[in-house]
């Protein structure tokens, strides 16, 4: 199954290092990152988990939950939490799916075959509150992912969602944004009565809102 941006993120019921999960019970009405890592006891995977705890707050502070997953059972979870705690500095604080029957990772075609038959790939899906999936990102299992770049995008998201404006190449938290070419001028005015430089028609360059 090939899950693209704008479907609905499908619902599950699976283990994890928090027990068992209901997927859309659980997320509530809040975002949630979703991400797959290939197999516990593994370098990369492990500072990829010790990073995503340590930020965890930023995750927190927009609302948004995360849950990690491999195919792995609970119990080598459980002990390679503690491995991570020792070698990171920090403990695991979100749940692990524990998906050893490949029930949310076929759903979610995080096992690509031609790169790996068993393991998953380094996926991310960003869900929004009404489940929507906004954003996916695919790694592969010798590159590790760049979390603060996830939190970037999620940013660019809920600024989309919240003020109507677009964020330019390399946009970071304080730069100026686009505003959509969907609002009119006329429109525009209303939602940004402190004006905006017209580069074109179509180019609209305006503050970030809610600085
Ligand atoms: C890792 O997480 O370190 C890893 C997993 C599979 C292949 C290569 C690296």
């Amino acid at each position: 199954m090939t899950i693209q941006l704008g479907d609905i993120a499908p619902d599950f019921t699976q283990e994890s290092t928090d027990g068992p999960i209901s997927f859309y019970e659980w997320a509530g009405d809040d975002w949630v990152v979703l991400f797959s890592h290939p197999k516990d006891f593994t370098p990369v995977c492990t500072t990829e988990l010790g990073e995503v705890a340590k930020i965890k707050p930023e995750f927190d502070r927009r609302g948004i939950k995360i849950i990690g997953l491999s195919v792995d059972f609970l119990e080598d979870h459980n002990a390679w939490a503690r491995d991570i705690e020792e070698t990171q500095g920090v403990a695991v604080n979100f749940p692990l799916l524990a998906d050893s029957d490949c029930t949310v990772s076929d759903l979610y075609g995080m096992i690509h075959p031609n790169a790996d038959d068993t393991l998953t790939v380094r996926s991310v899906f960003v869900i929004d509150a009404a489940k929507k999936v906004r954003l996916i990102i695919t790694y592969p299992a010798s590159t590790g992912r760049n979390f603060a770049e996830i939190l970037r995008a999620i940013d660019s998201l809920q600024l989309t969602d919240n003020y109507q404006v677009a964020t330019p190449v390399d946009w970071h938290h304080g730069d100026e944004v686009i505003i959509m070419p969907s609002v009119s001028n006329q429109e525009a005015r209303e939602l940004f009565p402190g004006g905006w430089d017209e580069k074109k028609s179509y180019l609209r360059m305006v503050a970030q809102p809610n600085l």
